[in-house]
């Protein structure tokens, strides 16, 4: 009897003593709100970084392999470490190459760690960086019950690249410090925070058309954010999502329509052909990219689709047009500005281009088609850009393979800034 009145204390005790912290729940949804650059149209986010814990603005590009960050420049931080070369780590990363550096021993310099080549996705300009981890903090967004103050949580070891200052140079908004990745690869954002906790593979992208209010990005489950104007349930078409040998995100588009016509292809076979040559070249059809501010769209198609647009439009209404444009009018001179729509798959499966996201002011009073000539041979047949995925929620479902896109927000009455975030204590 006194022996299990005492073992039953001893067991009390182990109890408490084995919880002697606080521990979060773990979060089943992460956010990051992020901001469109009025100067380049591009989309970036805070990154929350160190020890002490540093705001790093960074710019969000789809298509990256990870997140590097400038470390020329006063990166101090007491939890900086470099794996060395041929760990684990670095084979995660995909790096098999032995990094030295001539100078003296700071973050992204030393002797015997991991280079990896990092990229300014808009110049393609690219530099070797030092394989890092270090603290990422991030917001997470408590779900249920909805009263609930959000929270930080920290992923003590985040796996990030220590690059050179000189890839920030050129192309990028000039508040930003580095590049958000957000491919598919095992150390890039949405896949490290997936297997850090246990998240959904799955992101959630919300870009704002308007500098002066937050879009955002989520990522794990996958919450109904614009009730009642949306439901997320519901409203969103579904397309297959391929994925690059470089991890980078391409859709098929089936063929181009203005104003409810199949225009593009005029010549079907030219742009399947076309399409078919750059999958062959292992670059895929249609790439979606915040990389681009405008959709980027292969010469040929591009001529064809500016033909059929400016068909519809009254000639005398028509003006010379404004670089890096190929269409632009007299905006006082139009009632309406046909729709463009990107069939997706199947015939239901359709992106419809309006609007603002279609129509950019170039000068008073004249708009232009926003849509920009990739001549003969660019990266894809068609890059879908940052200006024509904003004001859309686009759902990059990875373990699916899928991609999801609601109508234009704007034509249901609501936008990406009308989601209440809330924010931590
Ligand atoms: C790396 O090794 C070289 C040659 O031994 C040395 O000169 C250099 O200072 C070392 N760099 C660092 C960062 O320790
Ligand atoms: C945002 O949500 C909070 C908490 O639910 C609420 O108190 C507040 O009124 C909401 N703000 C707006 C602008 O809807």
């Amino acid at each position: 009897m006194a022996s299990s009145i005492l073992r039953f204390l001893l067991l009390t005790a182990l109890f408490f003593l084995s919880e002697p912290t606080y521990r979060p729940p773990k979060p089943n949804l992460l956010v990051l709100p992020v901001q469109k650059d009025a100067s380049t149209g591009l989309h970036w986010a805070y990154v929350h970084k160190r020890t002490p814990l540093v705001r790093v603005p960074v710019l969000v590009d789809l298509n990256g392999r990870f997140l590097w960050v400038n470390c020329d420049q006063h990166y101090l931080s007491s939890t900086y470490t470099a794996p060395f070369c041929h760990s684990t780590l670095c084979s995660r990363a995909n790096t098999h190459s032995c990094y030295s550096c001539a100078s003296a021993s700071r973050p992204g310099c030393h002797n015997n760690t991991c280079g990896l080549m990092s990229f300014n996705p808009v110049t393609l300009q690219s530099g070797v960086a030092e394989l890092a981890q270090d603290i990422l903090a991030i917001q997470a967004q408590p779900t249920s019950p909805p009263s609930k103050l959000a929270s930080m949580v920290t992923v003590p070891q985040f796996l990030f690249a220590c690059a050179p200052s000189f890839l920030l140079h050129k192309g990028l908004p000039s508040i930003v410090q580095g590049v958000a990745g957000l491919g598919h690869e095992a150390i890039s954002f949405p896949l490290q925070l997936a297997s850090h906790f246990g998240l959904q593979r799955r992101f959630t992208m919300c870009l704002s058309g308007d500098p002066n209010s937050n879009g955002f990005i989520f990522f794990g489950e996958q919450p109904n954010l614009l009730r009642p104007h949306l439901d997320i349930s519901r409203d969103l078409v579904y397309t297959p999502l391929t994925v690059t040998p470089k991890g980078e995100y391409h859709v098929r588009v089936t063929s181009i329509k203005v104003n409810n016509q199949v225009v593009v292809p005029v010549n079907p076979s030219l742009v399947s052909e076309l399409i078919a040559s750059s999958t062959r070249r292992g670059l895929g059809g249609t790439m979606i990219t915040t990389a681009s501010p405008f959709t980027v769209l292969q010469r040929s198609i591009f001529e064809a689709l500016v033909q059929v647009y400016a068909n519809q439009i009254p000639k005398q209404a028509q003006v010379k047009a404004v670089e890096p444009f190929g269409l632009c009018m007299d905006w006082k001179k139009i009632n309406k500005a046909p729709d463009v729509e990107l069939v997706l798959s199947r015939a239901s499966a359709a992106w419809r281009i309006s609007g603002e996201n279609l129509m950019v002011e170039a000068r008073p009073g004249v708009r232009c088609l926003g849509l920009v000539n990739g001549g003969d041979k660019p990266r894809a047949a068609i890059a879908l850009g940052a200006r024509q995925l904003q004001e859309n929620l686009v759902v990059f479902d990875l373990a699916r393979s899928m991609l999801g896109f609601s109508p234009p927000l704007l034509s249901r009455g609501t936008r990406c800034a009308a989601y209440n975030f809330t924010t931590p204590p």
